[in-house]
């Protein structure tokens, strides 16, 4: 059987020279590559104890809510600014050129809440520092973080201190 890693197509000099793009979109592709890289994003789960999952748009999306369906809980989708109709809280991040807003209806979350977030890749950490905060401004209490992949070159973990973040692929580099 073929590791979860080997899913992944690695792409040199993307979307810059220096660059090892770390494919996402070859993983989904394949039956066994999707069931397999949710299955191990559930592993790391285990028995956490949550009542929601958050996941980012888009690619958040995709792995967040078969967790959730699994684990007979609810999703809150994290969007791009703009794009939720009901009352909203927002947070700025930095991108390496510029900034991008996430927005969360105010009602997604209740206080006292547990959340697990689940993303496809830590990069920098920027995008999931945000999400923790605005999960924090509605009361929600963060019990998790998982990614399918995590680029340790970025130090993204630096940005989330203190809480418990699990990745199922390491990737040395940037
Ligand atoms: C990518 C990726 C993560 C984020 C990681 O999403 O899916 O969500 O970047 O970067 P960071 O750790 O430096 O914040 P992107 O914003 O490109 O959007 P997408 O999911 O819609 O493709
Ligand atoms: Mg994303």
């Amino acid at each position: 059987m073929k590791k979860i890693e080997e899913y992944v197509r690695n792409i040199p000099d993307f979307p810059e020279e220096g660059i090892i793009f770390r494919d996402v979109t070859s993983v989904l592709q394949d039956a066994e590559g999707l069931h397999l890289a949710i299955d191990s994003i559930q592993d790391l789960i285990g028995d956490t104890v949550c009542d929601v999952i958050v996941g980012p748009e888009s690619r958040g999306f995709i792995f967040g809510v078969p967790i959730a369906y699994n684990l007979k809980k609810a999703f809150v989708p994290v969007r791009k600014k703009g794009k939720l109709p009901c009352e909203t809280i927002e947070k700025e991040y930095a991108l390496e050129y510029g900034t991008a807003t996430v927005e969360m209806h105010r009602d997604s979350i209740k206080p006292g809440q547990k959340v697990i977030i689940v993303d496809d890749l830590m990069a920098t950490g920027g995008t999931i520092e945000a999400i923790v905060s605005l999960i924090e401004e509605l009361g929600g209490k963060v019990v998790k973080i998982v990614f399918l992949m995590e680029l340790e070159g970025l130090k993204g973990r630096n940005k989330l201190n203190g809480y418990d973040v699990e990745s199922v692929i390491h990737y040395s580099g940037k």
